[in-house]
């Protein structure tokens, strides 16, 4: 766990680190978030959670300005703070602290909560793991494309993934996969890669949109079409997406074992030319 997290303008030590009983964020989940990864202190995609986290607070309304310079320099001194190399930043932004009504206040003051995580990844090297992921009922509302903090319906789809033994849950509405509980989901047959196309369905995962491009570029037929569970169960090969997960095969759903339970050769390939992307990008910072 980290030591020194950063709360409303302020380096603190984590133990201290608390809010008001009526912060709108804790009351009524009336708050945004980001998970940014980082390899070797140098941190994936930023400039797509930086625009992203602009767009979660304009649909939401609430008001908070940052520089993208200083925001980083703030997640920087994190993990130099804390002695990282590799996790995960954590960013919350709630509407801020007023009397308990679902009426919003005018011009609150947003609380800001920062810290880091180390974190081990699954890159593609030896090492490299393919997961086991269970199907669930989307239980969630309609505004999937914010990245709030109202996340009930995926700590309970999550709750039942774990108890199965799985790594997590994809997500099933109008028998329609949209995602999974905490990452984009993909799936490959004969050599087409299908995922989710971007709409208010679904969370436009930052290492989704890294993929798209990298996918197009190199020549891999991308097709942005939703698909059923039947399409999963007879795909060649599936993968999951998502900051934290980067890429990482699926092996089984259920009960099937997906390309008899190994690791695709497009997914490796994929995974190996994102993790090239994101290396190759900290060169050059
Ligand atoms: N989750 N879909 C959902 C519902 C998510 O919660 C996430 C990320 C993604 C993938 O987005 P990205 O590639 O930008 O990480 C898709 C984060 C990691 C989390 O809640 O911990």
């Amino acid at each position: 766990m980290s030591k020194i997290s950063y709360l409303n303008d302020k380096f603190i030590n984590f133990k201290d680190a608390k809010i008001h009983v009526e912060d709108r964020g804790l009351q009524f989940g009336d708050s945004i978030y980001e998970v940014v990864g980082f390899v070797n202190k140098n941190f994936i995609d930023i400039n797509f959670h930086f625009q992203r986290l602009r767009y979660s607070l304009k649909e939401l309304g609430i008001k908070y300005n940052f520089d993208n310079k200083k925001l980083m320099n703030i997640f920087y001194q994190l993990i130099n703070k804390n002695f990282l190399k590799n996790g995960l930043i954590y960013l919350q932004i709630t509407r801020g602290v007023q009397p308990r009504n679902h009426v919003y206040k005018k011009n609150l003051k947003p609380t800001v909560i920062i810290y880091a995580q180390t974190k081990s990844f699954n890159l593609p090297n030896k090492k490299f793991k393919g997961v086991k992921v269970i199907s669930y009922p989307d239980l969630r509302w309609s505004r999937r494309d914010i990245k709030t903090t109202n996340l009930l319906p995926n700590i309970l789809a999550e709750k039942i993934a774990n108890k199965k033994g799985a790594y997590t849950s994809v997500l099933i509405k109008n028998n329609k996969i949209t995602e999974g509980a905490h990452s984009n989901i993909w799936i490959i047959k004969k050599n087409i890669i299908f995922t989710h196309p971007v709409n208010t369905d679904i969370l436009k995962g930052v290492t989704r949109t890294a993929l798209e491009l990298i996918i197009k570029k190199s020549g891999f037929k991308l097709n942005e079409n939703s698909f059923t569970m039947n399409q999963f169960f007879n795909a060649d090969e599936a993968f999951l997406t998502s900051s934290g997960s980067l890429v990482t095969p699926i092996l089984k759903i259920d009960k099937n074992l997906v390309n008899d339970g190994k690791i695709g050769k497009i997914t490796l390939k994929i995974a190996k030319l994102y993790f090239e992307k994101f290396s190759n990008e900290n060169l050059k910072n």
